[in-house]
Formats: C-alpha cells, structure tokens, sequence
C-alpha cells in the first residue's frame, strides 16, 4: 500500500498495481531546491516503483514565458536535470507536454465543465496577478490544462508540493464531473487522484524567506555552483541575533536548508550549538554551503556529461513523446465516445 500525507492526513492508494504517478514541471526558468524536495526527489524516488509520466509543461510556461529561446534552452535544460537526477527512461516515461497535442483538445472538454468562479477563486491564479503578470485566459484557465495532464494519463497519484493541493482539487472535481456527466455509472473513465505532499519539504523557503520561487527571484538552484551559490547562500535573511548569544533554530531560514541536506547526526549537532550560541549564522552558511555541493556533486557530473549528450537527451523525449501519445489516445478514444464526438478520420 502507497502512503503519503497532505493536511496531515494519511492517503492510502488502495490499488497498487493500478498506481499511475504523473507530474509536471514548467521550464519557465531553472530548476531549484524547491523544485527538487517538494517534487523531483518524489518523482525520481517513485517511478521505478510504479508506472510513471512526468511532463515538461511548456504549454503552462507560456502563460509566464513569451521567449522562444528561453523556452527551447528551459525545456532541455529541464531533461538534463531529471536525467541527471538519476531518472532511469527504461523505467519511466519524461516527454514534452506539447508533443501530446490530445491534452488541449481534453482540456477544450473540460472547460465546458469548469464554473469559471472557481478558476477566478484561484489561489495561484489571484498570486500571478497579484504578481503582475496579465490576467489572461491562458492564466485562468491553467488549472484545467493541468487536470487534462493528469487525466489524460489516468493519473491516480500525483507528487507536488504544497502549493498545487488546490489545483489537484480541481483536478478530482473535474474526475468525478466528467465521470458523472457522461458515462455509465459502472463504467467512469477516470479515476480519482490523489496528490503526494510530503509535509515536511512541502513549501521550502528562499534565500529571502519566503516560498521559493522562479517568480520571486529568491532561488537557489539544483546545478548551482561555485561563486554564483555562495553568492545565493551568503544573500539568505536571517535576524541580526550576535554570534555569542543563542538562536532558535526553527525560526531560522538558514537551518530550514540545511535540515534539507543534512543527515541526522549534524542536524542535531547543529540544532545544539544554535541553542547554546556561540554559532553564528556565518557559520551555519558555511556548513549549508558544504551540504549542498556534497549532496549534489554526483548529479552535477553526470549533468555536465549529459550535456555533451544532447542527441541522446532529445532520443529519450522522443522516445517518451511517443509512448505518451499512445496512452493519451487511448483515453481519448474513451472520451470521445463517451461525449459523442465523432471522429470521421479514424
Ligand atoms: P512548477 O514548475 O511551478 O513547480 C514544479 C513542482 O515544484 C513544486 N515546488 C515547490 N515545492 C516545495 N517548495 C517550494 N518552494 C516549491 N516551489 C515549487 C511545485 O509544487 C511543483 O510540484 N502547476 C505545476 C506544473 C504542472 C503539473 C501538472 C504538476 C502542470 N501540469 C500536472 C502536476 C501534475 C507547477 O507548479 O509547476
């Protein structure tokens, strides 16, 4: 049986055999720890275990990025981070969202079932806008291509961090409405997903203390080296609390990071010598520092190697591209029968 927690509540997936994870991440900027503990290190972890579909969701990118070089260079880079990660494509498959054309024609379906109040109640949607980005349809409308994604697939279990729980609502809404409007009751097309949060790295901090963010500009990133990390890791806001005096460490964004990284044995050290002082955050910089680049160094190798690899990147999205289609078809032939929509060229 899979277990996960949300809201600290237990998930059981009764149907292990029957688990299909799928999950997305838009190459709208580079990839960064937030990323990587509240999704990737999930996705990398789960799919030897079940049958798996991870998408570079380069249609929701668009609703931020309007560069086509950025989005090409985002995109691979995005592959080069799974692979590099220790994504096995024997094992699973890891395609471009736009090369599976059949999620927007299901997404058109879905609109037609979605009260647009409660896309306009959207907590990511009123952020963006907030943020200043346009309030265009694209935007509004972000959480139905999403649902259609996962769908399409038969998603059952979806890891993500904290920040999507509503939009997997909206996802399972739209299941069971679908479900409900047009098929037999015995025969639902869809299942039900479930989302995979892991509440302990559910929402991890930036360099400024709040969610990191590509759009707040408070990352640090997966492949980040050198100068350019210490630079990041140096930038993290602390309280002016001096060296000598003693700190608590759960209100600190510093040792949010590092509790990350860090085994058991030097979270409690560390944990220890901010409670009695004399540790500086200085100090505590430094050690994340160490962590990071220890923790990483093995990825960032086989990322520098895959880069001179870029033939074999584009095989495996190819390759992942091809057996996504097939599955996405099969659900559509499903979906358009059950909508009666008619299809006079198959
Ligand atoms: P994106 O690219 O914004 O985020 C990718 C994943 O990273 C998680 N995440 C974080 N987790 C913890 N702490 C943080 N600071 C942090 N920042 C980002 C996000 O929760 C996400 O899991 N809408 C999705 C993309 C998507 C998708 C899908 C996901 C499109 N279709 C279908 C799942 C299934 C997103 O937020 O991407």
């Amino acid at each position: 049986m899979q277990t996960s927690s949300s809201d600290n509540t237990a998930i059981h997936v009764a149907d292990e055999a029957a688990t299909v994870v799928v999950s997305g991440i838009q190459p709208s900027g580079i990839l960064h720890i937030g990323n990587y503990f509240g999704a990737l290190r999930q996705h990398i972890k789960l799919h030897t275990q079940h049958e798996a579909y991870y998408f570079i969701v380069n249609y929701h990118a668009l609703t931020s990025l309007k560069d086509a070089e950025a989005m090409k260079q985002y995109t691979l880079d995005v592959a080069l981070d799974y692979l590099a990660l220790g994504f096995d494509p024997e094992k699973a498959t890891l395609f471009v969202q736009s090369d599976v054309p059949q999620v927007t024609e299901l997404a058109w379906i879905f609109y037609n079932l979605t009260p647009v109040s409660q896309l306009e109640k959207g907590v990511s949607y009123k952020d963006k806008i907030a943020q200043g980005l346009s309030p265009n349809a694209g935007l509004l409308n972000y959480p139905v291509l999403q649902a259609a994604d996962i769908l399409i697939y038969g998603g059952s279990l979806v890891p993500v961090g904290a920040d999507q729980k509503q939009h997997i609502e909206i996802t399972r809404d739209l299941a069971q409405r679908f479900n409900q409007t047009f098929c037999p009751k015995d025969a639902p097309v869809f299942p039900v997903p479930e989302p995979y949060i892991l509440d302990e790295v559910s929402v991890v901090p930036g360099v400024d203390g709040r969610k990191m963010s590509k759009s707040y500009g408070n990352t640090i990133g997966i492949f980040d080296e050198g100068k350019p990390l210490k630079k990041k890791v140096m930038r993290i806001v602390t309280d002016s609390t001096p060296v000598e005096d003693p700190k608590d460490p759960e209100k600190d964004n510093v040792f949010a990071l590092i509790k990350l990284f860090a085994d058991e044995a030097s979270k409690e050290r560390i944990e220890q010598a901010y409670r009695e002082g004399g540790y500086g955050y200085g100090h505590a910089k430094k050690e994340l520092l160490g962590f990071i680049n220890e923790y990483f160094a093995e990825a960032r190798e086989r990322r520098h190697d895959l880069s001179n690899r870029m033939d074999y990147v584009m095989d495996v999205l190819q390759e992942g591209g091809k057996r996504a289609r097939e599955k996405a078809e099969s659900y559509m032939e499903r979906v358009r029968e059950c909508t009666g929509l008619i299809t006079t060229k198959r």
